[in-house]
């Protein structure tokens, strides 16, 4: 069965009760649990993995290297900082990386939101529409083949 792996970086497990102005009410839990419907529809497989520490982001993206269809990850703020990260995205290619963010970075007032360093290696990014943003990556997702 196709694979797809749902991937939250630091401080996404406080989803739901972290700035919710800014990230809304659902929790990372919630998320999880549409995902899984709306992937079953589609007859995939979901995994699901989040971490707050910048080396397991990295070694779960080198884990699904060639393993899942796609991997879909929001990295919180490493998004702005992380070199090692983007380097890891590039590592696991030809497995697709598609960025996600809750709120549209580039509407935010820290201008050190408005460049993301993963962007450039990723297929693509969705930001700006909240939860929903994820279910629109597994949208997105599904036109990849497993490996
Ligand atoms: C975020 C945006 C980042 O700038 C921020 O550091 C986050 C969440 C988002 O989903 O909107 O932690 O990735």
């Amino acid at each position: 069965m196709k694979k797809i792996l749902l991937i939250n970086g630091p401080n996404l497990n406080l989803l739901g009760v972290r700035e919710p102005e800014t990230y809304g009410h659902e929790t990372l839990a919630d998320v999880e649990t549409h995902m899984t419907k709306s992937a079953q529809k589609s007859n995939v497989q979901m995994e699901f993995f989040q971490s707050n520490h910048e080396g397991e982001l990295i070694d779960r993206l080198h884990e699904a290297r060639g393993k899942v269809a796609a991997v879909i990850f929001n990295p919180g703020g490493y998004t702005h900082t992380s070199v090692a990260l983007r380097d890891a995205v590039s590592a696991i290619a030809p497995t697709p990386v598609i960025e996600v963010h809750l709120s549209n970075v580039y509407a935010r007032p820290d201008a050190f939101r408005h460049h993301s360093l993963l962007a450039p290696v990723c297929v693509g990014q969705i930001s700006g529409f909240g939860t929903q943003g994820y279910l629109l990556a597994l949208e997105a997702a599904l036109e990849f083949d497993q490996p």
